[in-house]
């Protein structure tokens, strides 16, 4: 007998019943953060690009809709899309609004609609609600760039003739701004030069996409990225890389519940600094010769508390954050948690709470490194306190990564969890339920 109503058929609801240990295997596919980037890039020539080992989540349809509102081909079949963009209308500010609300991704074709028609509109950005998420970066980037902006209550209409090559500096290295540096330099005239740029797995994957595609681009020493523009880019033919944030993911359910769970598709590389933060709080792991198969356990009964501060890429990533930090509610003694690139990445440990967790959250900069959230009282640190017997709650699923947190959470928890908005976890974990029956998570 369950104590909650079992969710209906279809609703995005799930039932999970915790406490045993999982073990299983899963093949993680190409990067959500990745993929999408890629796609972009393809409307940057009117030749045919192909992509291989993608994965079924819904943010690939908003990008799949936007190329072909614009005019472009997409065809998906199996593992692998190709994309023509033959032709290039700019999108309607409807449909960016629309769109905008939805994902982050359209904000990334702003210097790819500047290029093909030389207008572009940005309105405000959509994506998980983890804060205000501002396109301030953005819009510097393409003024350095020679775009003209004017600002409308709900959207910014920026026109350009040609793109000239731009010296920029970021203030924070952020991964969105450096896509849409990439995406202006590449077909601008002349050279370009960002400093304080974002270097994450994801952004050279991207910038490889954009070499095949013809472009002249280096990433040199010390956050700097170098290119000089081109005349036209061609197609291309590019398989994408493992989603290192939906490994890490997975590798955290197997540390909370004792567990054991292999996971295929993901180079080793991508994932060293989680790598050794797992290794410290007590899991192992083993790892094949091609370096792309990881099995993941808990090496000792009692997991060890740490200090972990997320950072931009070689650092912590914020999206390992919530999963990792789950499981260190089963660590003996106390963890201290600082988020760095986000301010408002710690509002799971509410829910936490209700199941159990000993979790309490500070504005402070618990960290060596002072952030920009500590003077702006953002609620940004936390101080978690194992270990803890959780136990089954009902949790709404606020976003993605928070989404895994919470499942688990419940994997981990005695009894029963009523999880709404499952649906969200589609958005960046491809067959997410067969995933979670693969490695013997009983849920409906
Ligand atoms: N920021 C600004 N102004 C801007 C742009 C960013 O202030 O114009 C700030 C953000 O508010 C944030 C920081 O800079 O505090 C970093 O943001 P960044 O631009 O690096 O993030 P993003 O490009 O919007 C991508 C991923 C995120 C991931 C971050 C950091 C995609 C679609 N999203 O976001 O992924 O957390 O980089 O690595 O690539 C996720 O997968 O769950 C996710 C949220």
């Amino acid at each position: 007998m369950s104590e909650f109503d079992p969710p209906k058929s279809g609703a995005a609801s799930m039932l999970v019943r915790g406490g045993e240990p999982v073990h299983g295997e899963i093949h993680v596919r190409g990067s959500k953060n990745a993929l999408p980037k890629a796609m972009v890039a393809a409307l940057l020539t009117s030749e045919k690009c192909r992509l291989t080992n993608i994965s079924a989540i819904t943010d690939l349809g908003v990008v799949e809709e936007l190329i072909t509102i614009t005019g472009g081909d997409v065809h998906h079949s199996n593992d692998q899309i190709e994309i023509t963009a033959h032709s290039f209308t700019e999108l309607s500010e409807t449909d960016v609004v629309r769109l905008h609300a939805t994902s982050r991704i359209p904000v990334l074709t702003t210097a790819v609609s500047l290029h093909r028609s030389g207008r572009a509109i940005i309105a405000a950005p959509g994506g998980c609600e983890i804060g205000p998420r501002p396109v301030d970066f953005h819009l510097n980037v393409l003024r350095a760039f020679g775009a003209r902006d004017s600002q409308f209550e709900n959207h910014i209409e920026l026109v350009a003739d040609r793109l000239r090559g731009a010296r920029v500096r970021l203030p924070f290295p952020s991964v969105g701004a450096t896509e849409q540096f990439l995406f202006a330099s590449s077909l601008a005239e002349g050279n370009s030069e960002l400093t304080n740029a974002a270097i994450e797995p994801e952004i050279l994957d991207l910038v490889a996409v954009l070499q095949k595609m013809g472009a002249i681009i280096s990433v040199e020493p010390n956050r700097t990225i170098r290119v000089t523009g081109v005349e036209s880019l061609h197609g291309f033919d590019h398989r994408v890389i493992g989603d290192r944030l939906e490994a890490a993911s997975w590798a955290s359910l197997a540390l909370a519940t004792a567990g054991e769970i292999t996971v295929r598709g993901v180079q080793q590389q991508l994932l060293s600094t989680f790598l050794n933060m797992f290794r410290r709080a007590g899991g192992d792991f083993t790892i094949d010769a091609d370096s792309d198969v990881l099995t993941f356990h808990r090496a000792r009964r009692m997991l060890r508390p740490l200090a972990l501060e997320t950072d931009v890429h070689p650092g912590f990533m914020t999206d390992w954050q919530s999963p990792f930090v789950t499981a260190l509610t089963q660590a003996d003694g106390v963890s201290v948690v600082h988020e760095t690139v986000y301010e408002d990445r710690l509002g799971y440990t509410d829910a936490l709470r209700s199941l159990g967790a000993q979790i309490q959250v500070f504005t402070e900069c618990l960290g060596p490194t002072r952030c920009r959230f500590g003077a702006a009282n953002h609620r940004h640190s936390a101080v978690v306190v194992g270990p803890t017997k959780l136990h089954g709650a009902e949790l709404s699923i606020p976003d993605l990564r928070a989404g895994f947190s919470y499942v688990i959470a419940a994997a981990a928890a005695e009894g029963e969890s009523l999880l709404h908005g499952v649906d969200l976890l589609d958005r960046g974990y491809s067959d997410f339920r067969a995933k979670l029956s693969a490695v013997g998570i009983d849920h409906r």
